[in-house]
Formats: structure tokens, sequence, C-alpha cells
């Protein structure tokens, strides 16, 4: 659903933030701000803080910030769409849908019906397996399988009948359109096009929920060795296999209050994790994982724990997996699980504290990848070499400068090779990279591996707390001389937010898409210390001339090392200068 900007600024502007944070914290007021206990870490000592002018909270203690929108959506982990629907009906603000053009509005009402349908199959798949007597195979496996009736009841398990026409019955009684029973994958075509037969026949039955709660799909477990042992919906235009994690609807607050998502590869992995109490769980249903289930899981959680079976299979799927985790620059563990156990057997026969005391062991990306390549080449000359060969890949992929240093000794360390042999491998993978694409610097990786001036960030609150200094920001050109990108990209943003009278800050992270980026924005407008306010344009002017300085000082000293360099010849170092300079002047160029 798309809700239009003005709702937003509505919403924003109507709520009150010391009224939403009261329903779940005891506020009390001091100075101008108020203060209570966090209700995201736990503490004796109050450091949470609203203040009401800005209409914004921030935890000293965790750093969670943001505007009331921010808040709903971290207390009842909802998404924004939900957290601002759910401040809508508290305001009585009513969110019109927009005009749509008609086939986008067609798409919309075909994905309506979609979902509306396998709600339907979802009940009647339910139904069958909580009533029909020829279900009793499948509720007796349930039971062997340790499957509670709480956790069969909490993610709608159901079972298909041996049959070819329950689905296809089903619509025909209901009336459904042919279009709507045909794109849900649900029942196919006779091949000698003489009527329809079901998808699913004697399958345990698994709705598949999108973040939002819908049903997009379903997937169906046989009950003996049958195969295929499990079947899945198609793609649909609800259903896309690299955007659905199995679980993440119901694990989503979870994920969110742990900081951590353990990702497992099978329906009955999640279900067991889940129904033992290790809730920030979601399941990858044997698929390969894609950037969009990683950026998806960002949002939930920072640090993710890939669980994997130790068969050859489970490692290379890991393997591949990790590529995908590395260029999004998410904290990863591996925990590969004994041989011969699944994250469902292993909690099963040991429990799940067992699985927890295995998950605090998980390897980084760098220990679990150098383990198994020791594992396949052995400690050789040759096995070392190969090593080595393998390794150089992973270590080009890091793009924080600092982390890949430490993992280049740690390696040199343990091959027992000189840490210069290595950082040579590794440049040759870089140049050879370079040959083989043009060079365009990840966006991301930079904004890391350049540390930040404090002046950018002090005027950044600035312009926060006093939006007057805007224009003689913008008029300097300073904002092209921040030597983080990030920053650089936020401040672009305030400067072309709107200066709407109440509530500037807040109407500045409704336009972050990130949520760091509203933790950041509501840390700088709670810093105190400005002195008076008159002050404050002075202030601005200095910290700006100061950035420009350093900006033309650091080109300058590069330009000469250049040169010097070419005088002596030194081609190897001209190189990474040069390179220093592009990626510099790309950072300031940038976005
Ligand atoms: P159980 O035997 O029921 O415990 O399943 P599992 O989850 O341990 O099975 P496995 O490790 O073999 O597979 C992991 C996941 O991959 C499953 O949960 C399915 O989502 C998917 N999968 C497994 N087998 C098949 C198959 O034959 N077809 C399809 N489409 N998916 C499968
Ligand atoms: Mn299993």
């Amino acid at each position: 659903m798309f809700i239009p900007e003005d709702k937003i600024s509505e919403i924003l502007n109507t709520s009150d933030i010391v009224d939403i944070v009261s329903e779940s914290v005891i506020l009390k007021k001091s100075g101008q701000n108020f203060f209570g206990l966090c209700p995201f870490h736990s503490e004796k000592t109050p450091s949470f803080s609203v203040n009401p002018a800005k209409q914004i909270f921030y935890c000293f203690g965790c750093s969670a910030g943001g505007s009331a929108i921010s808040y709903v959506m971290k207390y009842h982990g909802l998404s924004f769409v939900e957290a601002v629907k759910m401040l809508a009906r508290k305001y009585n603000i009513v969110i019109e849908t927009p005009q749509l053009d008609p086939a986008r509005r067609k798409e919309i009402a075909l994905k309506e019906a979609l979902f509306g349908l396998n709600k339907k199959i979802m009940a009647y798949y339910s139904s069958i397996l909580a009533q029909n007597t020829k279900a009793d195979g499948a509720r007796q496996y349930l039971e062997k399988r340790g499957i509670t009736q709480k956790t069969i009841d909490a993610f709608h398990l159901g079972y298909a009948m041996d049959q070819w026409d329950g689905v296809v019955t089903f619509f025909k009684n209901e009336k459904i359109s042919r279009q709507a029973a045909l794109q849900s994958g649900l029942i196919l075509p006779r091949k000698q096009n003489n009527g329809f037969y079901d998808r699913f026949r004697n399958r345990i039955m698994f709705p598949i929920f999108d973040i939002n709660m819908q049903v997009a799909g379903f997937g169906g477990r046989v009950m003996d060795d049958q195969m295929p042992k499990y079947l899945n919906s198609p793609e649909t235009p609800v259903y896309s296999k690299s955007r659905i994690l199995y679980g993440l609807h119901a694990a989503k607050p979870y994920c969110r209050k742990n900081g951590t998502v353990y990702i497992v590869e099978g329906y009955f992995d999640f279900l067991t994790l889940f129904q033992n109490g290790i809730k920030n769980t979601v399941a990858s249903l044997g698929t390969a994982l894609t950037s969009e289930h990683v950026r998806i899981l960002k949002g939930y959680a920072p640090t993710m724990v890939l669980v994997f079976d130790s068969d050859a299979a489970g490692i290379n799927a890991a393997k591949r997996s990790i590529t995908i985790f590395m260029k999004e620059g998410v904290d990863t563990r591996i925990l590969v699980l004994p041989r011969g156990d699944d994250p469902d057997t292993y909690v099963m026969n040991h429990g799940p504290e067992a699985f927890l005391d295995l998950a605090g062991q998980a390897k980084s990306v760098m220990q679990f990848l150098l383990r198994t390549a020791m594992d396949t080449h052995g400690l050789s000359v040759e096995g070392r070499i190969r090593i080595l060969d393998e390794m150089k890949h992973h270590l080009a992929d890091i793009q924080d400068s600092a982390l890949r240093s430490v993992h280049v000794r740690e390696l040199a360390e343990t091959l027992n090779i000189d840490e210069r042999a290595v950082l040579e491998k590794i440049k040759e993978q870089v140049v050879q990279r370079k040959q083989g694409q043009p060079f365009v610097p990840d966006s991301r990786g930079q904004e890391q591996s350049f540390a930040s001036d404090p002046r950018e960030k002090q005027l950044l609150a600035l312009m926060l707390h006093c939006p007057d200094i805007i224009p003689e920001v913008t008029a300097s050109g300073v904002l092209d001389c921040f030597y983080s990108q990030r920053l650089c990209r936020i401040a672009k943003i305030i400067v072309n937010a709107d200066p709407v009278e109440k509530s500037f800050v807040t109407h500045v992270m409704a336009k972050m898409e990130q949520e760091r980026d509203k933790q950041l924005i509501a840390s700088l407008a709670m810093a105190d210390g400005f002195g008076e306010e008159t002050d404050l344009g002075n202030t601005a002017m200095s910290i700006i001339n100061r950035i420009i300085r350093i900006k033309k000082k650091k080109e300058n000293i590069l330009t000469a090392k250049i040169m010097r360099a070419e005088k002596v010849c030194d081609a190897d170092v001209m190189e990474l200068l040069k390179l220093k300079q592009q990626e510099i002047r790309q950072i300031h160029d940038g976005q």
C-alpha cells in the first residue's frame, strides 16, 4: 500500500509522541524532556528520553531513536505502513487510496483477490486437518514429529486430501473466477484441456505468510518417502521465492528485540525452533538466499546466523550464501551442526539450550571459509597455496580496509605465510577484477571505510537545531566537501526538507529510508550545548570554513605526493595514490 506524503505529515503533526510513548513507558518530566526506562534494552536508571518540542525519542543507553512512527514500529514490531495505519486509526485520520491508472488498479485487484483466495484455502486445509477422519494420518505424522497443537494453530498448518479435485470443487462452489483460480497456482489445467486438478494432494500443508500477515503461497510435505518430498507454490503475483522468508511474519518482533536472526532451511526447522522458544528464526525454504532476502532481514536484525547441516550440500549452500551477505555488509556467523543433524533434529534431541550454546560458538564467515578450505586442501605447501588462492577472492570482497587487514594477518598467521605475500595475492585479485569490469565503487563500502570528521556531525546537529542556517550551508557548497558520504547524503536530505513549522526533525526523519539514519538524526537532535541562539550562525560558519579548508589541504597533499612519486617513477605507489584521489573525489561527487 502506498501512503501519500502529506498523510504522513498530517499524522506526524497530529500525533503526540509523549502521549504515544506513555502508553508503554512511565515518563517523568525533567527540564524540556521526559525520561523513563527504555523499552528496547534492560536498564535500572532511565536513559530513555522524549522531547515533545521536537517530537522525537532517543535512548542514551542503546541509541534507539526516531519519530512517533519509528517508536510504534519498534515497540510493536510493525512495518512502516502498519505503524502509520495504526497511528492514523488512533487519531482518526483517513488515508484515502490515491487515484491509480487502470493497469495498476487491475494489478492490485488481482493481488487482493489472490490473497483472499489463499486465505480461504488456508482455512479449508486447516479445517480438514482439524476435523476430517481422513486426516488421521496427517495428525499422527505431526505428532510423531513433535509439533504441538499450539504450533499447528499458530501457523495454520493444514492437510490437502488425497484427491484430484478438492480445491477445484471448492473454487467452483465459491464461484472463484477462472483467472484468479489459475493464477493462484493451487490448481492446474488438465492435459487435454478438459478441466483442472489440484496441485497439492495428500500433503501436510504449510501456508507461507508475507510480512503483512497475508497468505502468499503454500508448501506441502508428503508423509512418507515419496518424491518430491516438498512441493511449493509456483511464482505468482503474490508469491516470490526471492523475497519471502518463512516465519518472518511471526519472528520479526523477536528479531528486533534480539538483534540476531537464525536462518534455517526447512519448515520443520523453523517450527521446532519457534516452538522451543527460539523465535528469532526464519526459514529460506531450501532456495538460495538472495540479496533481497538479506536486505529485508537487515530491517529486523543486524546480526545473522546461517544454520546449516554439515553434509556437503549444506556446506556448499553456506558458501553460496556468504558472498551475498558479505556484499551486503552484514555481520554474519555460520553455524554448522554436528554431522547427521539439522536444526529440527538437534533441538528435538538436545533441547533449545544446547542449540543456543552451539550458536554462541558460531564461526565468523572468514573463520568458516578458512576452516573448510583447510579441510579440503590440507596444510602441505601445495595445499596452503590452494587455500590462499581460494581465500583471496573472499578477502577482496571485504570493503572495509581495517577489517580486511585483520583477516589478512589472521590468514598469514594460520598458513604461516608472509603477510606481504597475502596482500600481493589480493592486489592481483583486485587488478584482475578491475580489468574484467569497469571500476564501480561500492557506495556502501565507502561509507564504512572512511571515518567521518566530527565537524560534519556538528554541522548536521546545528541544521536540525536551527533550520535558519540551512540557506548558508547550501550556499557555501560545504556539503560537497564532506569526507563522509553517508553524512553528506543525510545532510542533503535535511537541506531539501521543508522547514515546516512544527517538528522539523520528524519531517527530516520521514524522508530517511534507513532506520540507522533515523537514529543518527535523533541522537544529533537531542544533543545540547550549542550556547545562545544568536551564536549559532557564527558557529555554523566557522565549522563550514574549517571543513572546506581541510578538504583543500587533503587534496593538495595528495597531488604533491603524486608528483613526487612521478618524479621517482614509483609506478605502484602512483597507481595507489591516483586510486585514492579518485576515490576521494567520488565521495565528494557522490549522490
Ligand atoms: P524434513 O525431512 O521434513 O525434516 O525436511 P527438511 O526441512 O529437513 O528437508 P531438507 O533439509 O531436505 O530441505 C530443506 C527445505 O528445502 C525444505 O523445508 C523445503 O522447503 C525444501 N525442499 C526439500 N526437498 C524439496 C523438494 O523435493 N522440492 C522442493 N521444491 N523443495 C524441497
Ligand atoms: Mn529435517
